[in-house]
């Protein structure tokens, strides 16, 4: 009995400092209530993706040609409207090519003091709802170097590249794990909180979609299995019931 009990503190003991980073310091989350199955989204998420992240971020385990079958769009449309790195010699980036980015770890440091990471896996290991709270949450504050801070990523070292969509925001009140923070919008943007949010929302599926490309076919595959399952727990219902006839 102490034993199992040790094993389960064990456990926990694993467990709980990866649910604490995750959360981050006491911030609500918002639901991201995205749809990865919408491909339109994902289309103007990858478009928002290419031109305002990847100048910092790569997603370098994700190819552009992938991304051309996957969203529908053909090798033309991918490199007009998604490519816009080039190789060392100059020329355009191969569409066969990883989705990888131009700034080196060195510089990253130096202008952020941290090297912007690499997004293929990020919706994975913070969770979509995370991202789109941590995309919503950029408040004004002239103590920081680009001054800005965000609710769900204390003294973070990103800008808030969004601004020309969502303008600036101020925070009104902290909040903490169980209520949302409230913000007062000091300069309004080119679009409306609406509007912005669902920007915000294409940008986490699209990267939702990055971290598990094939996850929405896993999810046809499950319900194609669970349907097999039912029918043969039918026929193997009336299949008994024939077999244990003569003996009854
Ligand atoms: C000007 C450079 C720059 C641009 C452009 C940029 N970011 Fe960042 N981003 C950073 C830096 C630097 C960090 C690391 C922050 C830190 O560790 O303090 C970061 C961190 C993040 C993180 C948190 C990663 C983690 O798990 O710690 C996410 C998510 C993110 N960025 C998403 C985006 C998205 C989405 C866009 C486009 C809308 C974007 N970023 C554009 C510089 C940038």
């Amino acid at each position: 009995m102490k034993k199992n009990i040790l094993i389960v503190l064990g456990l926990l003991a694993l467990i709980l400092p990866g649910l604490a980073t995750a959360a981050g310091p006491g911030v609500k989350l918002d639901k991201a209530d995205i749809d990865v199955t919408n491909t339109a989204s994902l289309q103007r998420g990858a478009k928002y993706f290419v031109n305002y992240c990847m100048g910092c971020h790569s997603l370098k385990h994700a190819r552009y040609s992938r991304l051309a079958s996957d969203l529908g769009l053909n090798e033309a449309q991918v490199r007009d409207n998604l490519i816009f790195t080039r190789t060392e010699d100059g020329d355009k980036t191969a569409i066969g090519a990883l989705m990888a980015n131009a700034m080196r770890v060195k510089d990253g440091k130096e202008w952020f003091g941290t090297t912007p990471p690499d997004l293929t896996l990020v919706a994975r290991a913070r969770g979509e709802d995370w991202i789109y709270t941590f995309l919503r949450g950029f408040y004004l504050d002239p103590s920081r170097p680009f001054g800005v801070n965000n609710t769900a990523f204390d003294n973070v070292g990103m800008p808030h590249v969004l601004w020309e969509l969502q303008g600036w925001q101020r925070l009104a009140e902290h909040g903490d794990s169980h209520t949302a923070p409230v913000f007062e919008q000091a300069e309004s943007g080119r679009m409306t909180p609406a509007e912005y949010d669902q920007v915000v929302r294409d940008l986490v599926s699209f990267l939702s979609y990055v971290g598990e490309p094939r996850q929405t076919e896993r999810k046809v595959i499950g319900f194609w299995v669970m349907l097999f399952l039912v029918v043969l727990f039918v026929v193997t219902y009336l299949l008994k019931k024939e077999y244990w006839r003569d003996v009854h």
